[in-house]
């Protein structure tokens, strides 16, 4: 059975959501939402600059899973960011999406004018088309700011974690202020190498399970909300086939020891898009 998380303001997200960044538009990715609907999948992350959002949508029309039974989550793009469009971004998104509330809304960067970009989350919050709202690459700083600036705490932030960038301070940091983590490029990304280290075969070949296995079940047993992406049927299944086994507190100490302190993606801190 699966595991949920219950967000700062009541709202539940499944633990485990198909990633659908650099999955291509059309077919690739409808194929890839109706494959992890059908594998038992019920969260789905995407965002307006990913350019999937339509087929996203049609490939949860075609699994056939009602919409209240699944979390859905897009985002609010840097451009929109600047140009103080969040509120035609979002209804935009939920136009190429084909649904009439996302269940998340996040800013993506921070990007300049993000400040008044969480003022029109709120107002989307307020109007419930958004069931929960947060943001995206912040860093502790960001967050402090915002902090000081609003009343309403983010649900989420999601950031680059896996356990090449496990990003721990953040989320030791985001969790005393309530807020879940989000990992994003959970398996060390695309082009990665992660996912040939031997430490997870070994440490996989224990438990019958695969090296993404590992990483995805390590991921959870941290608390924090993993997004894996896949553009093939039997690893969608394969990410998802993880709850019926529990790492030991020394497997979890060896995975977290693949940490090397670099950023796989860019530096919210220093980011040119
Ligand atoms: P593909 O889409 O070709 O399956 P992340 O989620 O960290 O961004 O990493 C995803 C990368 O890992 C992608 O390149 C994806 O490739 C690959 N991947 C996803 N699931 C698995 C798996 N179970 N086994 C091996 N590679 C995987």
């Amino acid at each position: 059975i699966q595991s949920t998380i219950m967000l700062n303001n009541g709202t539940v997200i499944p633990q485990v959501g198909l990633g659908v960044f650099q999955t291509p538009d059309g077919e690739t990715t409808a194929n890839a939402v109706e494959a992890a609907l059908t594998a038992g999948y019920r969260h789905v992350d995407t965002a307006m600059i990913y350019g999937n959002e339509r087929s996203v949508g049609e490939g949860i029309r075609r699994s056939g899973v009602p919409r209240g039974d699944m979390f859905l989550t897009t985002k609010l793009w840097n451009d929109d960011i600047r140009a103080r469009r969040g509120k035609a971004a979002f209804e935009e998104s939920l136009e190429r999406l084909g649904v009439d509330y996302v269940d998340l809304y996040l800013i993506h960067w921070p990007a300049d004018g993000w400040q008044q970009a969480w003022d029109d989350l709120q107002e989307i919050y307020a109007s419930g088309r958004a069931k929960a709202i947060g943001v995206s690459n912040f860093q502790q700083h960001h967050i402090e700011e915002l902090s000081k600036n609003s009343d309403v705490t983010p649900a989420v932030d999601q950031i680059e974690s896996s356990p090449q960038f496990d990003n721990q301070e953040l989320i030791d940091f985001l969790a005393t202020k309530g807020i879940a983590t989000e990992a994003w490029s959970p398996l060390g990304g695309t082009g990665g190498n992660l996912l040939s280290d031997p430490t997870l075969a070994k440490i996989g070949a224990k438990y019958g399970k695969s090296p993404a296995q590992v990483v995805i079940r390590w991921h959870i047993q941290r608390g924090v909300i993993v997004l894996p992406k896949s553009t093939h049927a039997e690893r969608i299944r394969q990410n998802f086939d993880v709850f019926d086994f529990v790492l030991s507190d020394a497997d979890m100490a060896a995975v977290s020891a693949l940490n090397t302190g670099k950023r796989n993606g860019a530096d919210p801190d220093n980011f040119d898009f």
